[in-house]
């Protein structure tokens, strides 16, 4: 069986939904207190086992690779300053995984940049972990229990939750082949952001996580710009169902859409909040806000 070493992390997206921030900085670098959010994504995919990582960026997007880069003068200076530990922290970052980067001429949609990595990938299943979806999870990194989907089921697997009726319309919505119970089970179509909740199939959306097989390139090349005249994944993966299975796994871990800025503060908190160094302070905080009201 194809074991999954591979992983592709879409991140040339414009981030409208967070301009002005977004003129200058990836949506990808914002810190989630001190770390940029594609550390934890980069984190996530290591944990499950994942040791070759594609970036997709964009001209623009230069920060993220010098993230992921070695910094020798900036080492230097901290060993010069006595400060060893941040020095052995800012290498180790360079040193996570086998990290490549690749640029997406132009922002024409998901599937668009899934497509940069066709020769990265070869023809091996892989799994994607898009930019800006931080999953954080005390039992195993969200694309590890869709690896697992897929080791049981050799099929396209979507990383999903239940999600309520007024957010359905933000998302990929899929329907279940027969019954969508479990954490695991068979999909047969998907509806992409659905304008009413009476238009989606079910209440279990797709939030940023999936393993896919290397047919989907095939299938990419010859798909049509769909909505927002963008090259969808979706459109691509529903083609896939024809030949390929496709199943909805459901994640255990809290997901957070740091591309949307009420997502951001929601991490930006949770996070805050468990860190030993100022979840106190930050707490104390809060609770002064909640008695002034
Ligand atoms: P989004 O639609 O969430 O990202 O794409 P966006 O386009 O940057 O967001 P807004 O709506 O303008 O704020 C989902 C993922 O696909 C990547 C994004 O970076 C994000 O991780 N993406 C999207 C690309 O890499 N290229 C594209 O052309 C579009």
């Amino acid at each position: 069986m194809n074991k999954i070493t591979k992983a592709v992390i879409p991140a040339a997206g414009l981030g409208t939904r967070f301009l002005p921030a977004t003129k200058a900085l990836p949506k990808e670098m914002l810190p989630i207190v001190d770390t940029p959010n594609i550390h934890y994504i980069v984190e996530e995919a290591v944990k499950a086992g994942i040791t070759d990582i594609l970036i997709i960026v964009s001209a623009s997007k230069e920060a993220i690779e010098n993230y992921f880069d070695v910094n020798p003068a900036l080492e230097m200076r901290l060993k010069a300053s006595k400060k060893d530990k941040e020095a052995e922290e800012i290498r180790a970052i360079a040193n996570m995984a086998n990290i490549v980067f690749i640029r997406q001429k132009e922002p024409k949609g998901l599937g668009d940049a899934i497509l940069y990595a066709k020769s990265f990938i070869g023809n091996e299943p892989f799994a994607v972990l898009l930019g800006d979806d931080l999953i954080t999870s005390d039992v195993k990194p969200a694309i590890g229990e869709l690896m697992d989907a897929y080791y049981k089921t050799q099929g396209t697997i979507l990383g999903c939750k239940k999600v309520s009726k007024d957010l359905l319309h933000k998302y990929g919505v899929v329907q279940p082949t027969g019954s969508s119970s479990g954490d695991l089970f068979e999909v047969c179509d998907m509806v992409e952001k659905p304008k009413d909740p009476a238009l989606a199939p079910s209440d279990v959306a797709v939030l940023g996580r999936y393993v896919l097989p290397p047919e989907i390139f095939k299938i990419l090349e010859n798909t049509k710009p769909g909505v927002g005249g963008e090259i969808q994944l979706t459109d691509a993966i529903k083609t896939s169902m024809e030949k390929i299975k496709c199943y909805a796994c459901v994640f255990t871990g809290t997901r957070y859409d740091i591309g949307d800025k009420f997502g951001y503060i929601k991490a930006t908190i949770d996070f805050a909040l468990k860190r030993p160094d100022i979840g106190p302070e930050l707490q104390a905080y809060i609770n002064t806000l909640a008695t002034k009201k």
